[in-house]
């Protein structure tokens, strides 16, 4: 997804933008450009490509000094990655320049107007309709002109823009799209997100929706849509740039992947005090738990798998009936919301477009909405009525891991909690699941153990044309996530069945050596699994299975065995998806494939 940067101070600001759009290349994105404001008025350049295709054209920004600029990667939404479609984007006279992310709903009518006016376009852009109408609207008063585009745009945005007439301002503005701004000693900054200017603060401002900000070298002043000043509090980083850096790991992915310990750990520690499941942010009381009639997960890609597990867990345990959705779908499907509904939304970045709609759409009927969510600071964590943070720290690597991992220990703390409001498990029941829980950080370490195994296996496996991920259950839930990491860094075809539906249909595309993994961590159901991999295997099939100790009958029928560590029923998840992440991995990297920016991918998917 696109990424914004913007600096005002007394430090040249192409290498500082062109910095921070580095520490944003994890968002993916296809083009870049920088503005900078120097002694001949504004310079614009931009490259397709990476943003060293940028940073060679500028001889590392040296070639456009100044002190004052703003840059951006584009992902295209609006008209294909191109020179030309790259932000920044001018007015006709070069007198004003825009930076955007998000996307313009009415783009084409105000284009049209516009052209009406004598306007001339030369992209495809959404954006460059915001230059044109800023300059339409412009008469010296950069607030003044801001505001009347904002009345007149649909859509979502967060806008860098630079006024010729005002050398010594920077303005940003927001609505339904992230940004940020940093206050340093040696200038201030804008930023899609906050990896962008930890280097130079850890003093941030979060900009909510319709708020426009003025940075000046040593003043940042906030208004309204109304053109009204504004106070605002700056929040303290705790994280630091390390820990968004690879920390000597080959990738971003396999680094996250080894955080998974100590993510999960943190997710569940501070909420498990004395024997008991303290959420505090839940906002809940025992007797609102019971209310509870039905549940409705709601979220987008992994964070949709870790529901389908939620699921099982949630139904399983607590007794209530869960509904899982994709986000894109719930949003239109006018789905029914009856009254002592909870709605749970799942997202990593707290800015998926989609999640937003779906959160949204359910806070309009009245429902009550939990975000777990990973950003601090987010869009759906600063909408959803009440936010239970998941601790994993910032994620980099496109395909998540220790997000993901959260997710789950985020979504057994609720149903194990639920579970013993509604009086379905004992004090005794309770204890237990706390143990069970309290072991997965120790239990994931050591199922990272197996990695020099997962490798070797995965290089048989780089020409491989398509692989098949089958469980039940649970299991089914895993195979959905485990086939999902495999395909999007690997670019392998790869499908997810639950076991029992494979030979109503697809069973057909089993040849000799196609792989297939079979997931079996459900005690009752190892031997319908069993049956399932004779199945394939009879059908020419090479069969990998992930099942837990003890499980030593699997040999027989598969013919490579990972095996993990015995954990309650509802929580092997958490240590079955290990290897599979691995396998993905391994795969990805055997192929010299770009790990942690899969093509075609974006981190934060803030468009529909
Ligand atoms: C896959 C992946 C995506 C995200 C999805 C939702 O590895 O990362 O499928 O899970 O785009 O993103 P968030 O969690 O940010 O809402």
């Amino acid at each position: 997804m696109c990424g914004i940067v913007g600096y005002i101070g007394d430090e040249q600001a192409a290498p500082i933008l062109l910095d921070g759009l580095s520490k944003l290349e994890y968002r993916g994105y296809d083009s870049a450009g920088i503005a900078v404001y120097g002694d001949q008025g504004i310079k614009v350049v931009k490259a397709t490509g990476r943003l060293k295709v940028l940073d060679e054209l500028t001889h590392g920004g040296s070639m456009l000094p100044g002190t004052t600029g703003i840059g951006h990667t584009r992902w295209a939404t609006h008209g294909a990655p191109s020179d030309i479609n790259a932000h920044p984007h001018f007015n006709k006279d070069e007198s004003i320049v825009v930076v955007h992310n998000g996307i313009i709903e009415n783009y084409l009518k105000l284009k049209k107007r516009l052209q009406s006016k004598g306007y001339e376009f030369v992209s495809e852009t959404d954006t460059e309709v915001l230059a044109h109408l800023l300059d339409y609207y412009y008469e010296g008063d950069p607030l003044e002109a801001i505001t009347k585009i904002m009345h007149r745009v649909e859509g979502s945005y967060a806008l860098g823009i630079l006024f010729r007439d005002h050398p010594d301002e920077l303005y940003a503005v927001r609505k339904d799209s992230p940004l940020i701004v940093g206050e340093s000693g040696d200038g201030n900054l804008i930023a899609s997100d906050v990896p962008a200017v930890l280097k130079y603060t850890r003093d941030v401002y979060f900009i909510e929706n319709e708020e426009i900000v003025c940075l000046t070298k040593d003043k940042i002043t906030f208004y309204n849509i109304d053109e009204e000043e504004i106070s605002k509090e700056p929040t303290r980083i705790g994280w630091d740039m390390e820990a968004a850096e690879k920390g000597g790991y080959e990738h971003f992915m396999l680094k996250e992947i080894y955080e998974q310990p100590k993510a999960v750990a943190d997710t569940l520690n501070p909420r498990i005090k004395d024997g008991k499941i303290v959420i505090d942010e839940l906002g809940m009381t025992d007797e609102d738990i019971r209310k509870i009639k039905k549940i409705f997960i709601v979220a987008c890609g992994s964070a949709y798998h870790t529901g389908v597990t939620g699921k099982y867990v949630f139904e399983g345990l607590a007794r209530i009936p869960v509904e899982v959705d994709l986000a894109s779908e719930f949003r239109y499907r006018n789905p029914i919301l009856e009254p002592d509904t909870l709605v749970i939304i799942v997202s990593q970045s707290g800015e998926t477009a989609d999640s937003l709609a779906a959160l949204r759409e359910a806070k309009a009927r009245g429902i009550r909405v939990l975000g777990i969510v990973n950003v601090v600071g987010s869009s759906i964590a600063r909408e959803a009525d009440n936010v239970m943070y998941t601790w994993a720290g910032p994620e980099i690597s496109v395909a998540t891991t220790k997000a993901y991992s959260t997710q789950l220990a985020a979504q057994y703390l609720l149903a194990v909690k639920f579970a013993h409001a509604r009086g379905v498990i004992t004090d005794e029941e309770l204890a237990g699941y706390i143990s069970d829980l309290k072991k997965l950080p120790d239990q994931i370490e050591l199922v990272l153990g197996c990695k020099e195994k997962v490798q070797r296996f995965a290089n048989r496996y780089l020409a491989a044309k398509d692989i098949f991920f089958i469980g039940r259950g649970i299991d089914y839930a895993i195979s959905l996530e485990g086939s999902l990491k495999l395909k999007e860094i690997s670019y392998i075809h790869s499908e997810a069945y639950a076991a029992g539906e494979l030979k109503h249909g697809t069973i057909s595309l089993i040849e000799e050596g196609t792989l297939v993994t079979a997931v079996l961590t459900q005690e009752e159901l190892y031997q319908k699994m069993i049956s399932n991999m004779v199945e394939v295997r009879t059908r020419g099939a090479f069969v990998m299975a992930v099942t837990n100790v003890g499980n030593q009958e699997v040999e027989k029928t598969a013919d490579f065995v990972l095996y993990i560590p015995k954990t309650n029923r509802y929580f092997t998840n958490s240590l079955a998806i290990i290897p599979l992440q691995l396998f993905g991995y391994y795969v990805s990297l055997g192929k010299g494939l770009d790990v942690d920016k899969p093509r075609n991918l974006a981190k934060s998917v803030t468009v529909e």
